[in-house]
């Protein structure tokens, strides 16, 4: 990815979530885009990055074989919120999963927002189980039939993500 996209796909997530998280999830945005085995989808308006969603391995320790993301982050420039771009880059990045055989896709986000794309809460353990205080927002995306049920068990995501306070939901809305 050339470096100019890095810098506009960091500075969509800057923005899009404010001053008090954008910073960290900027970086965390960049961080993650060095992973070999990630996943963008992002989708311009006026010739700029107006919305991005990445997406990073998310592994079943007992089940490697299913194939599995977490998605984490997703932002849209405030100035185009409002106007489509969210599920745009939901609805072309679930295409895209579907078509390289991925099995399901998991998201810790808002409770409101990922069910209109078919996520639903699921019971399968985040990688820090016992932080889940808000069970509704840790939700699962079933794209091979049957693949959800059959996962049990502990799960790693990519290091960048394997930090408590990524899955702690005390204290949020
Ligand atoms: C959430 C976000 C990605 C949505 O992008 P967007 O471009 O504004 O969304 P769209 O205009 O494409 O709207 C898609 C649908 O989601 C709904 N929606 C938009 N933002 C929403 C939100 N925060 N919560 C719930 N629903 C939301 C819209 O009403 C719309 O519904 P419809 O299709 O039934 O009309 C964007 O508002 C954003 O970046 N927010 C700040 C960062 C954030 O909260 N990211 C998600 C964290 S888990």
């Amino acid at each position: 990815m050339k470096h100019n996209d890095i810098d506009a796909i960091s500075n969509v997530h800057l923005q899009a979530f404010g001053d008090d998280e954008g910073p960290e999830i900027s970086q965390l945005a960049r961080d993650i885009l060095g992973h070999p085995n990630t996943i963008s989808i992002s989708a311009e308006r006026d010739g700029t990055i107006a919305g991005n969603v990445l997406f990073t391995p998310f592994v079943f320790a007992d089940h490697p074989d299913t194939k599995c993301y977490l998605l984490a982050p997703c932002g849209v420039l405030p100035e185009y919120q409002g106007h489509g771009v969210g599920r745009e880059i939901m609805e072309d990045s679930i295409e895209h999963l579907r078509s390289i055989g991925t099995d399901a896709v998991f998201v810790l986000g808002v409770p409101t927002f990922y069910p209109r794309y078919g996520f639903a809460p699921t019971d399968k353990q985040t990688p820090y189980p016992d932080l889940l205080t808000i069970a509704e927002a840790w939700m699962a995306l079933e794209l091979t039939e049957g693949s959800i049920a059959k996962l049990s068990g502990p799960t790693l995501a990519i290091p960048q993500f394997m930090h408590s306070h990524w899955w702690d939901t005390t204290g949020r809305d």
